[in-house]
C-alpha cells in the first residue's frame, strides 16, 4: 500500500491505524516532508514501513511507487485555509498537478485508488437550517485550498469516467486528534494554554464545524477500500457540530483555564458552516464513529498535546510567527 502524505496530520495516523488494524499490507510512504510533513509522527512505526521523502509531482518517482505498490491512499495537500489565501500556489502544484501525476501513474499500471477529499468543496451551510452536504451537492469552494481540493476531486472523478481508473473518494468534515500540526483550530488553542498564551477566535466564533476523530476518518477509508463502490464518494462525518466558540470554551473548561480567550481578525471569505451526510457510508458499509463523545475525545487529545511537548513546542513559534504575518 502507497500513502502519500503519510507523515501529515491524518496520513501519519492512517499509517498508525493501518498496521494496527490491518497487518496484512506492507506500507509504503511518500511524503515531500513540507512544514507540515514530520519523520516524528512515524517515529514509532519506523521499523514496520518503507518512507521515501519525495515529491507527489515527480513523475518517475510517483511511476516507479505506484508500480511497486497494489493500492494507493493519496492524502498528500498542502490542508491549510489561512495559507491558501497568503500564496495559493503550492496548493494549486500539489493538489492539482500532484494529483493528475497520481492518476497518470494509476492509470499505467491499474491500481486501485482511495482519493482523501473534504467537505469544503462543497462550500458552506447557513447558520441555522437542517441543510447537509450529501454526495449530490454541487461544488462551490470558497478558498483557493477548497478550489484545489475540487479540482482534484473532479480529476479523479474524470478519470474513473474517461479511462476506467478504479478509484473511490471520500469528503471528511474537520477531524482531530494527535500529530495535528499547531496551525490548525484545536491544536492552536491548547498548545496556546499550554505555552501560557490565550486562545484566538475568528471573527465572533459564530462558524460551526462538524467534528470527526482522525481514527473514525481512518477506519472509514478501509471501510471504502474494502467495501466501495468503484468511482463513488463518501461523505464522512461524525454528525457532531459545533460552534468555534463553543469548542474554545470547551478547551478551556477541560484544561481547568479560567483565563478566558481573545477575538482576532476574521478570515477573508470565512465559510460558516460545514455539516456532511453520511449516510451513504453508514447505510452501505457500516459505518459508525467509535468516537462518538467529542467531550472525551478532545480531553484524549489535550493530554496527548500535554504529554507531547516535545513534538509541538519546535513548531509552534514558526507557526505563531506566520500568524502574526497574516494578522490572525
Ligand atoms: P497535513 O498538512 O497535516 O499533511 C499533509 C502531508 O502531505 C504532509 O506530510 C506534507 O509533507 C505532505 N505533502 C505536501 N505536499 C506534498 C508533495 N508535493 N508531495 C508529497 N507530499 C506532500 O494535512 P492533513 O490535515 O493530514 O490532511 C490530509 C488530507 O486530508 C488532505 O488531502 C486534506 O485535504 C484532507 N482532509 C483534511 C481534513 C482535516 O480536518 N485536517 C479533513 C478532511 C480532509
Ligand atoms: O472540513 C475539513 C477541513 O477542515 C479540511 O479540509 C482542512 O484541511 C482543515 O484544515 C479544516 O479546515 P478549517 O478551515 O475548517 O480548519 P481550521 O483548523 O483552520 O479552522 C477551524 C475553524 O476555526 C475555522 O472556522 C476557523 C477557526 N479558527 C481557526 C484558527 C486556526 C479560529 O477561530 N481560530 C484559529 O486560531
Amino acid at each position: 500500500m502507497l500513502v502519500t502524505g503519510g507523515a501529515g496530520f491524518i496520513g501519519a495516523n492512517f499509517v498508525h491505524y493501518t498496521l494496527r488494524n490491518h497487518p496484512e499490507h506492507d506500507v509504503c510512504v511518500l511524503d515531500a516532508l513540507t512544514y507540515a510533513g514530520n519523520r516524528d509522527n512515524l517515529r514509532s512505526v519506523a521499523g514496520q514501513i518503507r518512507f521515501v521523502e519525495g515529491d507527489v509531482c515527480d513523475a518517475d518517482l510517483v511511476d516507479r511507487l505506484v508500480a511497486a505498490c497494489d493500492v494507493v491512499v493519496h492524502f498528500a495537500a498542502e490542508s491549510h485555509v489561512d495559507n491558501s489565501l497568503h500564496d495559493a500556489e503550492p496548493f494549486v502544484r500539489t493538489n492539482i498537478l500532484g494529483t493528475y501525476t497520481l492518476l497518470e501513474a494509476v492509470r499505467r499500471h491499474d491500481r486501485r485508488l482511495h482519493h482523501i477529499s473534504t467537505d469544503e468543496v462543497f462550500g458552506d451551510l447557513p447558520l441555522d437550517s437542517p441543510d447537509r452536504f450529501t454526495e449530490e451537492t454541487p461544488y462551490q469552494p470558497s478558498s483557493p485550498y477548497a478550489a484545489s481540493k475540487a479540482s482534484s476531486d473532479l480529476l479523479v472523478r474524470a478519470w474513473v469516467r474517461s479511462f476506467g481508473v478504479a478509484a473511490t473518494l471520500s469528503n471528511c468534515a474537520n477531524n482531530y486528534g494527535p500529530y495535528q500540526h499547531v496551525e490548525k483550530f484545536v491544536p492552536r488553542q491548547v498548545t496556546a494554554l499550554l505555552a501560557g498564551d490565550r486562545p484566538k477566535l475568528y471573527g465572533t466564533g459564530q462558524n460551526v464545524r462538524e467534528w470527526t476523530h482522525v481514527d473514525d476518518h481512518n477506519a472509514a477509508v478501509h471501510l471504502v477500500l474494502a467495501d466501495g463502490r468503484l468511482g463513488e464518494t463518501y461523505l464522512i462525518g461524525s454528525g457532531d457540530e459545533r460552534s468555534n466558540r463553543e469548542i474554545v470554551e470547551l478547551v478551556l473548561e477541560l484544561m481547568g483555564d479560567r483565563g478566558g480567550y481573545d477575538h482576532v481578525p476574521d478570515r477573508p471569505g470565512h465559510d460558516l458552516r460545514y455539516a456532511n451526510d453520511s449516510s451513504k457510508l453508514r447505510d452501505e458499509l457500516g459505518w459508525r464513529p467509535v468516537y462518538s463523545d467529542l467531550r472525551a475525545g478532545l480531553a484524549a487529545t489535550i493530554d496527548w498535546y500535554r504529554d507531547n511537548r516535545w513534538w509541538w513546542e519546535p513548531l509552534r513559534d514558526r507557526s505563531e510567527a506566520r500568524y502574526r504575518v497574516l494578522g490572525r
